[in-house]
């Protein structure tokens, strides 16, 4: 048992995708987050800086005593692999917990995977989902215009600029008849109903934010590291630059408003 918080971080709102499905499965766990909002988007840096910017956001969370990291982060996750060896606590990023659920989920064997170009030039969500199952064709698309879409609010199915911006990307996709699509990118979820209204009903969304909450109970739990709490746990908020925009997205987005005290600025150049 341990009752100390777990530490999510991305470079911005996406790991709230993760957060707010962590507060359904571990609903007794205290949560620290830290959003870079000060330096997003990370998806188009060079592989240096991603890992540079990914231990800083790991330190600070470990100076909190945080229990568990979660990269909340595909792009993260996807260059940033050796992190895992740095920071002497239970780790995940989000790739492994998503490529099992759409190699359960295909029929078809033909999937999609949307992310930023960082991830998306790593490979890592093909590479793994050909090495879980061979016979997957997978079918890769960067979306850059999606994470500043989301860190600015257009996040609606009804607003023409999301759902042009949408289309833009994904109509090549949908050519391809894939069965599932991976959002490889956690901010992507946010735009979960513009994604599904482009695709189509019958192309199943899998959200890399969600994989990975389920994957960090079993963790917990396999670890002995589940908190003995009865109580709700505290959700507290860290950001690199003003709240205000944060705010703003993450109570519509998480579905319960985040009291003012509860974000928190911070510099992570410190770290
Ligand atoms: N949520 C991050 C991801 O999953 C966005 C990265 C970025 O800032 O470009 O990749």
């Amino acid at each position: 048992m341990n009752n100390n918080a777990i530490g999510v971080f991305d470079s911005g709102l996406g790991g709230l995708t993760a957060v707010k499905q962590l507060l359904q499965v571990l609903p007794e766990e205290d949560i620290i987050y830290f959003g870079d909002t000060g330096r997003v988007p990370y998806g188009n840096r060079s592989n240096d800086t991603i890992k540079k910017y990914a231990l800083q956001d790991a330190r600070f969370l470990l100076e909190h005593k945080v229990k568990m990291v979660i990269a909340a982060c595909g792009t993260v996750s996807s260059v940033a692999g050796d992190l895992k060896e740095k920071i002497g606590v239970p780790y995940t990023g989000v790739v492994n917990p998503t490529v099992y659920t759409a190699v359960r989920t295909t029929k078809n064997n033909r999937v999609g995977v949307i992310g930023t170009s960082a991830t998306i030039a790593s490979h890592s969500y093909k590479r793994r989902l050909q090495e879980e199952n061979p016979d997957i064709q997978v079918f890769e698309q960067d979306c850059p215009l999606f994470v500043p879409l989301v860190e600015n609010a257009f996040i609606e199915r009804t607003d023409p600029l999301v759902i042009l911006t949408v289309e833009r990307y994904l109509n090549k996709l949908k050519e391809c008849g894939v069965d599932t699509l991976i959002m490889g990118c956690t901010h992507y979820p946010i735009l979960r109903e513009a994604i599904q209204y482009v695709m189509g009903s019958e192309v199943t969304l899998i959200d890399s934010g969600m994989e990975t909450a389920y994957y960090t109970k079993k963790v917990l739990k396999r670890e002995g590291l589940l908190t003995g709490s009865t109580e709700q746990g505290s959700c507290s908020f860290f950001v690199s630059d003003t709240p205000d925009g944060f705010e703003k997205v993450a109570s519509v987005f998480l579905g319960r408003q985040i009291a003012d005290n509860s974000i928190k600025q911070i510099d992570i150049e410190e770290y």
